[in-house]
């Protein structure tokens, strides 16, 4: 990793309806090669932060920098193509379509690099290789969110925006969707991950930041805001019990 930032956003306002503010001076920092996960409560704005870095929330003040370079404002189609790859928390992949569609989809504004990109997306996730022809839709919660991760790596983005990639499924799945976002990120990618399964978050992640009323509260490296007393009595409550025990995620710099 170095200290060169991928991804910033400074100082944002955003919301959704006129007059109401979700993001109130939200300012977050992802350096190349880095994995920051960016927890908090529900209703917080954690995916509006991801929304409004996606063109997918109206920006009324401040700024979005991609490797310094600003795009506040840019449309997703626009990001997409600038490095910028973001997987929704929902209908993340076209169910009817078998998994190479999805692919495909995916790397649709570059056809040519395709053979590429899927043998990086396959190389990471060699499962998916032997099953490109079966349909998204038959696939598990965590498959899908292995098929719509590497949709968004085929367009080899810079940084990628992940919502709650493990909401919604079970302990073991969610374990090997936290494995495959570290992965994701040791091959070189830099990842922005928003979970509100804050404390296996924070087990993976370089950098985490907990977002409260639409402002970073509280910033450090995972394992600090893991033992963060503050953070753990706040933000961590019930989770704060150690699962680590039986957890086979992989801990950074453990
Ligand atoms: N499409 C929308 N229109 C209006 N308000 C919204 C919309 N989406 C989210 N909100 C509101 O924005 C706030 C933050 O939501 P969200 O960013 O989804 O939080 P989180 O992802 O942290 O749970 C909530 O109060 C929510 O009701
Ligand atoms: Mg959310």
């Amino acid at each position: 990793m170095t200290d060169e930032i991928a991804l910033q956003t400074e100082d944002l306002v955003a919301g959704y309806i006129p007059g109401v503010n979700i993001l109130n001076g939200c300012s977050v920092t992802v350096k190349k090669g880095e994995l920051v996960g960016i927890i908090g409560p529900n209703g917080a704005g954690k995916s509006t932060l991801l929304k409004a870095v996606f063109g997918q929330v109206g920006i009324r003040s401040g700024k979005v920098l991609l490797g310094g370079q600003d795009i506040t404002g840019l449309k997703a189609d626009k990001l997409v193509t600038r490095g910028v790859g973001m997987v929704p928390q929902n209908n993340n992949v076209f169910p009817s379509l078998t998994i190479a569609e999805n692919l495909q989809m995916g790397a649709y504004q570059r056809p040519k690099t395709y053979q590429e990109r899927l043998d990086f997306v396959t190389s990471l996730f060699p499962e998916l290789a032997k099953r490109l022809a079966q349909r998204a839709g038959s696939l598990s919660g965590g498959e899908r969110q292995m098929v719509a991760m590497s949709r968004a790596l085929m367009m080899d983005p810079q940084v990628l925006l992940l919502d709650e990639p493990s909401a919604g499924l079970s302990p073991v799945r969610q374990d090997e969707t936290f494995i495959n976002v570290a992965q994701i990120n040791r091959a070189g990618v830099s990842v922005l991950l928003v979970e509100q399964n804050a404390r296996r978050a924070l087990q993976i992640c370089h950098r985490g930041y907990v977002l409260d009323q639409g402002r970073n509260a509280h910033s450090g490296p995972g394992r600090e805001l893991l033992n963060d007393p503050k953070v753990i009595e706040l933000y961590l409550g019930t989770l704060a019990t150690d699962h680590t025990a039986t957890s086979t995620t992989p801990v950074v710099g453990g």
